[in-house]
């Protein structure tokens, strides 16, 4: 099921391009670009969008206000999104608490949900993943942490179409999932997939840093830190995790 597809050479941003047509979009709508000039990640951060067949891709959901505020989307979207690389052959995709996925602890794709207004009961949102597929280490040169592509975490890539429109496909599918079963469908999930599990980690909660141990998510979408003091819930978009 894809209503409405736009694939554009070169682009701002593949979300702003969805943000901004709002209004006229059928549910599910996606853009796919080749490049864009000014892509973008949490927090107004760049996310880095060279031309050679990564892969930059929004798509325009419709949700139910209370959903589409509460933690848990960004979580579902990485789920999707491995469960997606992984079907195509890829091995050991990871996720990490936000919005990123991983492969042996370098960022492979990230994952950048934006809303747009509210009309009655609904939000609008746009679902925006950049996915490093065959990105050269020029290409990436300016990327300040480590970083990887799918061409090291498969032994063959898969035809581009058919990458595409199995995340395309696998997205559609678990948001309308996520719609009827909420987080709890996919907590298990999300913690078999964590990068971080039981691994020592540091939250960067503004000016304070908060080190402990992961132990996955909760049905809040909220990160569960062991300290000496016990187990803490952080939630929250202001709030970076590392690996120690
Ligand atoms: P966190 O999400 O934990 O706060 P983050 O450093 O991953 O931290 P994001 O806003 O999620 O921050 O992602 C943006 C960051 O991702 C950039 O600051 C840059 O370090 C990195 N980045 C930018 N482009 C790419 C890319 N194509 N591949 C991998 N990493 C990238
Ligand atoms: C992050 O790790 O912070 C999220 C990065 C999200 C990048 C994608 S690429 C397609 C879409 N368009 C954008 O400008 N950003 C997202």
């Amino acid at each position: 099921k894809c209503p409405s597809l736009e694939l554009i050479p070169m682009i701002d941003s593949t979300n702003q391009y969805l943000l901004d047509r709002v209004g006229q979009l059928p549910q599910g709508a996606v853009c796919l670009a080749e490049y864009q000039e000014s892509g973008r990640g949490r927090r107004g951060r760049q996310w880095l969008s060279p031309f050679g067949s990564n892969l930059y891709l929004s798509m325009y959901w419709r949700l139910d206000a209370g959903m589409a505020a509460a933690m848990g989307l960004s979580l579902v979207v990485g789920v999707a999104i491995a469960e997606a690389l992984q079907s195509l052959g890829a091995d050991d995709i990871k996720v990490k608490w936000p919005n990123d996925l991983y492969y042996r602890d370098k960022k492979l794709a990230g994952i950048l949900i934006e809303m747009t207004g509210q009309t009655g009961e609904a939000a609008h949102l746009v679902i925006g993943m950049g996915l490093n597929v065959a990105m050269t280490e020029q290409g990436g040169s300016e990327i300040g942490q480590a970083w990887t592509n799918l061409a090291q975490a498969c032994s063959g890539l898969p035809e581009r179409n058919q990458l595409a429109a199995t995340l395309i496909q696998r997205l559609y599918e678990t948001l309308e999932h996520y719609e009827s079963v909420g987080l709890d469908g996919f907590i298990e999930r999300w913690n078999r997939l964590d990068n971080f599990l039981d691994r020592p980690v540091k939250l960067l909660i503004g000016e304070r840093v908060a080190e402990g141990i992961a132990r996955g998510i909760n049905n809040q979408g909220a990160l569960l830190l062991e300290t000496e003091q016990g187990l803490t819930p952080y939630v929250g978009g202001e709030i970076s995790l590392r690996g120690c």
